[in-house]
């Protein structure tokens, strides 16, 4: 088990390059393997949740090539194996698999796992998109089996804006014969990073970004490049930490328009930062005001900033209520930086951040990756050291947290125990 040791209340100095999006890469790796040629992907961050997908690029005899940030991927010898439960229960991302070998093999056999620490995260929205292009659904246990004669241009309209439903039905209907339209689709920034992949493999994808999607089938995909995005989840993580402890603390290589709703909530709050086209610029603020926060899709506050905010939340001189709308258990946080000496009164998806409370070093879970996000955070403004178990959630989605940090003036390490 690795842990994550912090000496806390050392500020934050120097620059920080943010990598690019996980939630980019690991559908981006999946959609690649439906060209006929090579597909060059670039801007890789070098995160856990990547390589387990290329275990699955393995299995499929894939042909992948990686340089530093780099990954070529030639599917043109891909034998369309099941998919194993262990490979699959390593992130749930794995059903990208779904989409891309129904669009190319009409068939796809995977186990794949229900729920996670951070809710029972079901598919029934992709799997419905699927039976709306034309495919046959059966489940026996956790193993599926997708398989189509043909598939067709569908009117799709999701019950709810899923960013995972939205990427998976758009690569599924890639290669299908006719329109589909996806309506309802989820606008995060992600979603147009793979659809400008797809458009330079030859599909034809217009409206990504916005609620409704049209998708043109075509006949085939052909070999193409693209540059993941930076990470915007990456980034509002360490411009929370520059809230709270920088000196001219600089998060460089960021688009800021895909944080702005965080940075609205900042500039709420007093906290004092700049912005210079893809950077800004953190000193740390004393007298922070509270503040609510309530995530819901994107453009709104995203889900994946809620733990990280909390800790600063806890610094206000007051109280600030927080909802969180898109998952059910997503407060795992919550008792560790209580322990710390946080004053959080937590009830189901609402919380009660009483501030500002004086945090102080304690050995405590991540029990997710972001929640293991908010405790690094905690414990980098904590009195004395903190000790941070189950760290691997941590390096699933952030790559070289140690070193960014370390470079940046945080006395933080990370061992093997
Ligand atoms: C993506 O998950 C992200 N993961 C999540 O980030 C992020 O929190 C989430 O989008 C929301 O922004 C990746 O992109 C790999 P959803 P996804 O489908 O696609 C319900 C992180 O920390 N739902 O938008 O799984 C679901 O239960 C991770 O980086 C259905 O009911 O999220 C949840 O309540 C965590 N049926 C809500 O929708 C479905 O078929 C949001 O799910 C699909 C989803």
């Amino acid at each position: 088990m690795k842990r994550i040791i912090i000496e806390g209340n050392h500020t934050l100095s120097g620059k920080i390059k943010i990598g690019g999006a996980k939630n980019s890469v690991v559908a981006l790796i999946p959609a690649a393997i439906m060209a006929s040629g090579k597909v060059k992907i670039s801007n890789v961050p070098n995160i856990s949740d990547k390589d387990a997908l290329l275990e699955i690029l393995k299995l499929l005899n894939v042909t992948v090539k990686r340089s530093t940030g780099i990954i070529e991927i030639d599917a043109c010898n891909l034998e369309n194996k099941i998919i194993p439960e262990s490979l699959s229960n390593k992130l749930r991302a794995s059903y990208y698999f779904m989409g891309a070998l129904l669009a190319r093999f009409k068939r796809v056999e995977m186990y794949f796992p229900g729920g996670c620490n951070i809710g029972s995260r079901p598919i029934d929205l992709h799997l419905k998109g699927f039976e709306s292009l034309g495919a046959k659904i059966t489940k026996e246990n956790s193993k599926y089996l997708i398989v189509a004669d043909e598939l067709h241009g569908a009117d799709i309209f999701l019950d709810f804006a899923s960013v995972g439903a939205t990427i998976n039905i758009m690569i599924a209907a890639t290669m299908a014969k006719g329109t589909t339209h996806i309506m309802n689709a989820a606008r995060e920034a992600e979603i147009s990073n793979i659809a400008d992949l797809l458009n330079n493999m030859g599909a034809k994808i217009s409206g990504a970004g916005t609620e409704q999607i049209t998708i043109e089938g075509v006949e085939e995909l052909h070999g193409a490049e693209i540059k993941v995005i930076p990470d915007r989840i990456e980034a509002g993580t360490y411009i929370i930490m520059g809230a709270l402890l920088g000196d001219n603390l600089v998060i460089e290589g960021m688009i800021p328009e895909h944080n702005i709703v965080l940075l609205n909530k900042l500039q709420e709050m007093g906290v004092n930062f700049k912005l210079q086209n893809h950077k800004i610029i953190l000193n740390k603020t004393n007298n922070l005001k509270p503040t609510n926060v309530r995530t819901v899709v994107y453009p709104g506050f995203p889900t994946d900033l809620g733990q990280p905010i909390a800790v600063l939340l806890t610094q206000a001189n007051g109280i600030s209520l927080f909802d969180e709308t898109i998952w059910e258990n997503r407060m795992g946080h919550v008792k560790y930086l209580n322990k710390m000496g946080a004053n959080i009164v937590a009830e189901r998806q609402h919380a009660q951040i009483t501030g500002p409370t004086k945090l102080h070093g304690e050995e405590i879970t991540a029990t997710d990756l972001r929640a293991g996000a908010a405790l690094v955070t905690a414990g980098l403004i904590a009195d004395g050291i903190t000790i941070i178990n189950d760290a691997e959630h941590i390096l699933r989605g952030y790559e070289r947290i140690i070193a960014k940090l370390s470079s940046v003036g945080a006395n933080i390490k990370i061992v093997e125990v």
